[in-house]
């Protein structure tokens, strides 16, 4: 496999198709190499010859003598199998076809026929159906873009061309700085996780952001991205929430397992943050390469109005900032410089008549103080501050805070003249917004991320499995062509995995009875056991909440004469004596092979309005035990685990413990597909949780173990 630095940093690159005609993409290529800078040799390859922008025109790839590390391909589709193949041949490293017309509309056959050859030869290709590739670091716009690429240091993967073509215009007016951009259309071979590998150890690229559309290879892009994330910031637009997975909803798990679910959920285990739309993307993109990572955990926020203020402290919430409260401290620090009609209680209100002066102390107590960790400043427009005051005094503090490497960001409203601002310090790189949400949504990107950092753990949870056995008695059910398991057999796999399900045993006689009750442990429930009473509690068969011995004789005699009474001719065998559940938490937990991105876990809010309430949250497997506490957390049911109207806190520890075992039975055990407790009964701190219902579902492709 050639190595992907060839791609962006390539000594040759040819164009096959460079055309004299300036109408054509393989001119404008040809034109964007040689006007970006590149220091490389570059041959322009058409079957006509002559010359192209004042270079030599090569009739073949054969006539170049050099050896050619990239190749840009701008000629019909119907040519480009023959001109891939003699790239190929020539030992080409890199082909970028830019031609479309392939598995886009439907042409699958041709497209691996080309991903065949070269990666035969050795040769890898990128698209087809893609725009070229930028590179600042060999100063390369190997695109048919507009040109004049602005080099920085975000680098953008994206899986639309068309958008990545308007991104390059758009960073440009947003001042954002490329180190690379490139389009992976098709992706027949290189892939996101190709171009990620560089891109990570990449010093020029400080943030990387990826617009894509979807995943072909799940595990490949999870290790990639977790590699990058650990590195610097990853920022990625997911297009198509609203489409679900293709999966069987033969449980819950499944039916709530839409696609977008588990990206969501996989990229933010994976440190990956996740914007909406292009201009989130961009916002955070640019923020968090400039900003350095926050001194604290707490931030505070200076303003000249209060409306504003309440603003952005609800914004504060919605992205998890935390505001730093010690109110005496606060009043210690930004007493001496708040009016005393102001308010010195996070958000510091400086009050409408603050101009220059009062900014500037205020925002200077703040970078001082040890406690705050990150400071925002808001300004709505007054006569008593203009927006040329405004302008130099939010460029002087930002450059002040980013030399003592502490975050400040800034959001203004007002008319014009603020507008103008906006637009003049974004120029500079100076992070300020004409909405709060927009600025806090930067640093809540900027905690977020650098809280991944610090708390992200490799050290993932693992139990033991008895495979064999588990495959043996899943390997019966499939002798019988059946791909479920029977409520007994699910249950002895729990009683392997070390799952506690409810305690039942058949006793045969009164005796029998009670020694079984007094395994169980009181109360229990006892039913009647009779093949020829299917209707148990019409008959009398049933009775509920037996607290001690004297209960079962009278409840054992009581049932013996109903239903003798019921169906003198019956066969009664004895009867079940099981443990009476106590109601509690009711949750579920599911596990399941996800066919993009392998073992995946879920866990929620559980009983029979699942469905309903769809308040569950998925990770994907291996998991450590902190991420399983954040998709504990992520639930809107959460409270009720840490014990909601004064009840005592739930027994958390047993939850999570089983959420280990099933992930590594659904890991371990490739027969099973899917796996489903519901409700799990959690129980107060130390009692325990019981799986009630265990529902397994095996893998139709058979027994791979
Ligand atoms: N080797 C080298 N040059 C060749 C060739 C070959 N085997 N076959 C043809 N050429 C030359 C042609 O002679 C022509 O040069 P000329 O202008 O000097 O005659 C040049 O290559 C281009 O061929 P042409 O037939 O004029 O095609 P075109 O420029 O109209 O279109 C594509 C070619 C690739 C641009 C077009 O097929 C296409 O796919 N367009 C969509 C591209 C796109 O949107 N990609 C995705 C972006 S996100």
């Amino acid at each position: 496999m050639n190595d992907i630095k060839l791609l962006f940093e390539p000594r040759s690159v040819a164009v096959v198709g460079a055309s004299k005609d300036p109408k054509k993409i393989g001119h404008t290529v040809v034109k964007n190499i040689l006007a970006s800078g590149y220091k490389g040799k570059v041959y322009p390859i058409n079957p006509a010859g002559g010359d192209v922008l004042g270079l030599r025109a090569y009739t073949d790839i054969n006539a170049i003598e050099d050896d050619v590390d990239m190749v840009c391909t701008t000629i019909p589709a119907k040519f480009v199998f023959d001109s891939v193949k003699s790239c190929a041949d020539r030992g080409v490293k890199y082909n970028v076809i830019i031609t479309s017309g392939f598995s886009e509309i439907g042409d699958i056959e041709t497209e691996r026929k080309i991903t065949d050859y070269s990666l035969s030869r050795g040769m890898r290709v990128v698209g087809p159906n893609v725009f070229g590739v930028y590179s600042a670091e060999s100063h390369m716009d190997a695109t048919f873009g507009p040109g004049n690429i602005l080099p920085g240091s975000v680098a953008i993967i994206t899986q639309s061309g068309a958008l990545g073509l308007a991104m390059i215009g758009k960073t440009k007016v947003e001042n954002i700085g490329l180190s690379s951009i490139v389009s992976i259309g098709n992706k027949c071979d290189v892939d996101e996780a190709d171009l990620l590998a560089y891109l990570t150890e990449q010093e020029r690229t400080k943030v990387i952001l990826m617009y894509i559309e979807g995943i072909k290879d799940g595990p490949r892009f999870i290790d990639a991205v977790k590699k990058a994330t650990r590195k610097k910031p990853v920022v990625v637009i997911k297009s198509g929430r609203s489409e679900r997975g293709a999966v069987a909803a033969a449980s819950h798990t499944g039916s709530l397992a839409g696609s977008d679910e588990i990206i969501d959920a996989i990229l933010k285990q994976n440190g990956v943050i996740r914007a909406e739309n292009i201009q989130e993307a961009f916002n955070w993109s640019k923020y968090l390469g400039n900003s350095p990572p926050p001194t604290g955990d707490q931030a505070v926020i200076i303003t000249n109005g209060g409306g504003i203020g309440v603003m952005a402290t609800d914004a504060c919430e919605k992205y998890e900032i935390e505001l730093y409260d010690d109110g005496k401290k606060l009043k210690e620090m930004f007493g001496p410089v708040t009016p005393s009609f102001g308010s010195t209680k996070n958000p510091i209100d400086i009050t409408g008549g603050a101009a220059s002066a009062e900014y500037n102390s205020a925002l200077g107590v703040a970078l001082d103080s040890k406690e705050i960790g990150a400071s925002m400043a808001l300004y709505c427009e007054t006569s008593t501050f203009l927006a040329a005051d405004l302008e130099k005094v939010l460029e002087e503090n930002y450059n002040t805070y980013l030399q003592r490497r502490k975050p400040l960001l800034f959001a203004i409203v007002g008319g014009e003249d603020i507008e103008n601002a906006i637009v003049k310090l974004g120029r500079k790189n100076v992070p300020v917004y004409g909405d709060v949400y927009e600025a806090v949504s930067c640093l809540g990107k900027l905690y977020w991320y650098n809280r991944y950092l610090r708390y992200h753990s490799e050290l993932y949870e693992d139990a033991q499995i008895p495979v064999a056995a588990i495959t043996e008695i899943c390997k019966n059910a499939i002798k019988q062509d059946r791909y479920f398991l029977l409520a007994h057999e699910a249950q002895q796999i729990m009683d392997l995995v070390g799952i506690p399900v409810p305690k039942s045993f058949v006793a045969r006689n009164l005796d029998e009875a009670i020694s079984c009750a007094e395994k169980c442990g009181y109360p229990v429930v006892m039913k009647i056991v009779s093949k020829d009473i299917i209707h148990k509690s019409d008959a009398g068969g049933v009775a509920l909440n037996l607290e001690d011995k004297g209960e079962i004789i009278d409840a054992y005699q009581a049932i013996m004469q109903s239903c003798r009474a019921y169906n003198p001719e019956a066969n009664i065998e004895g009867v079940e004596i099981a443990e009476m559940l106590k109601k509690d938490v009711e949750t579920i937990i599911g596990a399941r092979r996800d066919n993009t991105f392998g073992p995946i876990i879920m866990f929620g809010l559980g009983g029979i309005y699942v469905e309903v309430m769809k308040d569950v949250a998925f990770r994907s497997l291996p998991i450590s035990r902190r991420e399983i506490m954040n998709m504990i957390k992520e639930t809107r049911s959460y409270p009720l685990l840490l014990g909601a109207r004064g009840e005592d806190p739930k027994d958390m520890d047993s939850v999570v413990a089983i959420i280990i075992k099933l992930g590594a039975l659904i890991s371990k055990c490739t027969v099973i597909a899917d796996i489903e407790i519901n409700p799990l009964m959690v129980y107060e701190q130390g009692e325990g949780s019981k799986a009630v219902d265990v529902r397994i579902l095996l893998a139709k492709d058979g027994v791979k173990q």
